[in-house]
């Protein structure tokens, strides 16, 4: 449904992005994730015919960003990172106005207009001027615009920024049900946002997508180990070393709790059985033994370590020369 090839884009010197390719299949979620600047923003403009490519192609159910804008912005929704939203109007006309431009009229732009008020609970501000909406408010106002031709595919940048938790967790329910019938790319800098809502996450770092995957493989794929963190009531001394005994742990590493260390093994391999009967049998006292799993952030921060040390260096020199 969407299909974006080894697009590049520059501004003058600046490369925003690099030969950025993914595609999202009809009913598919997909995160755009990355630290600020990465090139989200610019990737969902070339998608939405705001902005061409300086190289490669994009596509929207087969018809080109560049060439066939008109056909493209038929199907898609677009909710920018500024929603476009009319602070003279109240929603009510704002919606009305951009169901027009949609080529809704007569009773299809009436139903569209009950649909969206409903889906995103806009129908007690209805009558209100936007410019006196709430951020959260103007939020789904831009959301709702996004929706109200029913668009197959979706682009959401960033739908989530400057909402309350609850109304977060209810746009993430809109974006949930969604899926299946639409095709969505949303872009989030929000770790706990993409494994929440989608089935497919693209990395971006620098203008360049640095991993694509489930949320569940890409944590597996980063893992070099398995580690499981034992705990023990009276561990001795050389505890590392006799836990070395045990077929099939590799490294024992030490926290910052002495009666707690970690072990690692093989990937795929379960040790847990082997290192409790030993812990037990050495009258240890086991107090407590976990699996420890590396989480998406802990991927994230990996992918994108590079450009988290850039400033670090950068505020360093600041400091000398003063
Ligand atoms: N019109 C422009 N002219 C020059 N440079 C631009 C322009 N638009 C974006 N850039 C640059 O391109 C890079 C990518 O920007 P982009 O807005 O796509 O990032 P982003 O991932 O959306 O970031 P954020 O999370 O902050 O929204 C940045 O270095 C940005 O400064
Ligand atoms: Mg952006």
């Amino acid at each position: 449904m969407i299909e974006v090839c080894n697009i590049t884009k520059r501004y003058g010197h600046l490369t925003a992005i690099d030969r950025v390719t993914f595609r999202v299949e009809k009913g598919e979620v997909l995160a755009f994730l990355g630290p600020n600047g990465a090139g989200k923003t610019t990737t969902m403009r070339i998608l939405t015919s705001f902005i061409p490519a300086t190289e490669g192609t994009a596509q929207i159910a087969g018809f080109d960003c560049a060439e066939q804008p008109d056909e493209v912005k038929k199907r898609i929704g677009y909710l920018p990172e500024t929603p476009p939203v009319y602070q003279e109007l109240t929603v009510a006309e704002y919606l009305g106005f951009v169901g027009k431009l949609r080529g809704l009229s007569g009773a299809s732009l009436t139903q569209a207009l009950d649909r969206v008020t409903e889906r995103l609970s806009l129908g007690t501000v209805r009558q209100r001027l936007i410019a006196n909406l709430s951020r959260g408010y103007r939020q789904r106002v831009g959301l709702a615009q996004a929706l109200i031709h029913d668009p197959p595919v979706l682009i959401l940048d960033e739908p989530t920024v400057g909402l309350d938790p609850k109304q977060i967790i209810e746009i993430r329910e809109l974006i949930k049900s969604l899926a299946g019938s639409h095709s969505v790319i949303l872009s989030t800098h929000i770790l706990p946002e993409a494994t929440a809502v989608c089935q497919r996450v693209v990395i971006i770092n620098g203008g360049r997508i640095v991993a694509e995957d489930t949320p569940d493989q890409l944590s597996a794929r980063l893992r070099k180990s398995e580690k499981i963190s034992i705990t023990l009531k009276a561990p001795p001394a050389n505890v590392a070393e006799r836990l070395r005994e045990v077929p099939g742990v590799e490294h024992v590493l030490a926290t910052s709790d002495p009666k707690t260390v970690l072990i690692e093994c093989a990937l795929g391999r379960d040790i847990r059985e082997d290192v409790a009967r030993f812990a037990v049998g050495q009258n240890w006292g086991l107090l407590e033994m976990k699996p420890v799993s590396m989480t998406l952030e802990d991927v994230f921060l990996k992918l994108t370590q590079r450009e988290e040390e850039l400033p670090k260096s950068n505020d360093t020199t600041v400091g000398e020369q003063q």
